[in-house]
């Protein structure tokens, strides 16, 4: 298809409570924007326990566990499905690493963080995982991706 065709990927990117308490959310989407991706989807919610569980499930056996629950569940987040080449990798790059003192100036947590527990964002590690996150958060499902003049240009 047109969209596997050009690695087109969409991946799950969802500024996390203290992110959107601290008037982050603009500036996460403006650097998606400026970089050349395509938001697909928005969403502000208060997710439940139950949730935010099966997002981290692969974590449920960590110590930090119940910390980040605790955490996740303190106000409201902003999940956001973006698409274009390389969306999961390079959205990773651009968020930084997991722990925001060994991310570079330059990423979101690299910028604007220094403690793992409150890094403010969160991006798909992989095109599976990906899919499956857009599906636990966007269960209506999310528009197709968009040929427009400007993606054009990006190609
Ligand atoms: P993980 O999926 O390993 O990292 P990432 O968010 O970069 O994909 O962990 C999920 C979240 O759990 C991470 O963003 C912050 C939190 N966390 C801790 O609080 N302590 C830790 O030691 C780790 C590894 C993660």
């Amino acid at each position: 298809s047109f969209f596997t065709s050009l690695n087109m990927e969409r991946t799950y990117i969802m500024v996390k409570p203290d992110g959107v308490e601290r008037g982050l959310v603009g500036e996460i989407i403006k650097r998606f924007e400026n970089r050349g991706y395509q938001l697909l989807a928005l969403q502000l919610l208060t997710p439940t326990k139950e949730h935010l569980e099966q997002h981290y499930a692969d974590l449920k056996a960590k110590p930090f566990f119940p910390g980040l629950i605790q955490y996740m569940l303190s106000g409201p987040v902003v999940g956001m499905v973006w698409a274009g080449k390389d969306a999961v990798k390079t959205g990773r790059k651009m968020l930084g690493e997991t722990n925001p003192l060994a991310s570079a100036p330059g990423t979101i947590r690299g910028d604007y963080c220094i403690e793992v527990g409150r890094n403010i964002c969160h991006g798909s590690d992989s095109v599976e995982s990906a899919e499956k996150e857009i599906a636990l958060w966007f269960p209506q499902g999310v528009a197709d991706y968009q040929r427009n003049k400007s993606l054009t240009q990006l190609i």
